[in-house]
This record gives structure tokens, C-alpha cells and sequence, in this order.
């Protein structure tokens, strides 16, 4: 699938979007190996911490179901569901990333809109990352 038509699937996701205490919303799309895709949207709670990120849904929704190898992953995110510039992952999400995926090939790709987005590796949003890699 092209970015183009992921971008357009991230963006459609944000209607999903739990976030009412900071009313940014933010969607993801994964992409597996495979070629299966899931889509995750941040989920917020009354007590804050417990708070789960769109990457993280999406990532968690895959190993929940038995898939750990990964490609690609497209975010998009907005106050109030308006996409207006990049939302960049924080950094338990890219850490969540660094446990499942290539730092040198897994591409995040950042959209404002279906032609406006940026691609970087995981490697690039997380250099010299901790992963499974080091415990060995
Ligand atoms: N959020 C994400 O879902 N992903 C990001 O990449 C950045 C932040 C969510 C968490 C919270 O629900 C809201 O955005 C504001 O931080």
C-alpha cells in the first residue's frame, strides 16, 4: 500500500481517538512484514498515567495477535482532530518500537496530509537506542 493511501487510513482513524482531556488526537497506521495492517488511536483516562499512545495501540493490537515484524508505521495527529503539522512519536513509543523493529529499516513516516509528510528510520528518531539486540 502507498503512503498516500495509509495517510488517508491514519486520517480516517482519528475519528477513533479517545482523548478527552487533552483533546489531541492522534491515529496510526501499522504495517506489518506481512502485509497485514492495524490501526491504533490514543486512549486517555481519568487517572492520566494510564494514558496508551496510537503507536503503542497499534503495536500492541499486532503482538496481541501474534505479529512482530514490522515495516512501516504512519501517524497523524491534531488538536481536536485538525491535522495541521507533524506529531512526531514520544519517546516510550519509539522505545516500544526499538523491542520489535530494525532501528535502520523500520520507516515512520510523520503526515500533515496525503502529499505532505516526512519519512525517517527508527534509527534516525532513536539514535544509539537500547534494544533486544544489547541483552544478548
Ligand atoms: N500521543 C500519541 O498518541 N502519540 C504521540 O505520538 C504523541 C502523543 C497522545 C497521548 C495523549 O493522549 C495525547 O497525545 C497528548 O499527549
Amino acid at each position: 500500500m502507498e503512503n498516500k493511501e495509509l495517510i488517508r487510513m491514519a486520517i480516517d482513524g482519528l475519528q477513533y481517538s479517545y482523548a478527552p482531556y487533552s483533546n489531541f488526537n492522534v491515529s496510526a497506521v501499522l504495517v506489518a512484514k506481512n502485509g497485514t495492517i492495524f490501526t491504533g488511536c490514543n486512549i486517555e483516562n481519568a487517572g492520566y498515567t494510564p494514558t496508551n499512545c496510537a503507536e503503542r495501540t497499534a503495536i500492541f493490537k499486532a503482538v496481541s495477535e501474534g505479529v512482530k515484524e514490522f515495516e512501516k508505521i504512519v501517524i497523524v495527529g491534531g488538536k481536536n482532530r485538525k491535522v495541521e503539522s507533524l506529531t512526531a512519536p514520544c519517546g516510550v513509543c519509539r522505545q516500544v518500537m526499538m523491542e520489535f523493529c530494525n532501528p535502520k529499516t523500520f520507516k515512520i513516516v510523520l503526515a500533515k496530509s496525503e502529499d505532505k509528510y516526512k519519512e525517517f528510520t527508527l534509527e534516525e528518531l532513536l539514535p544509539l537506542g537500547f534494544g533486544p539486540e544489547d541483552l544478548k
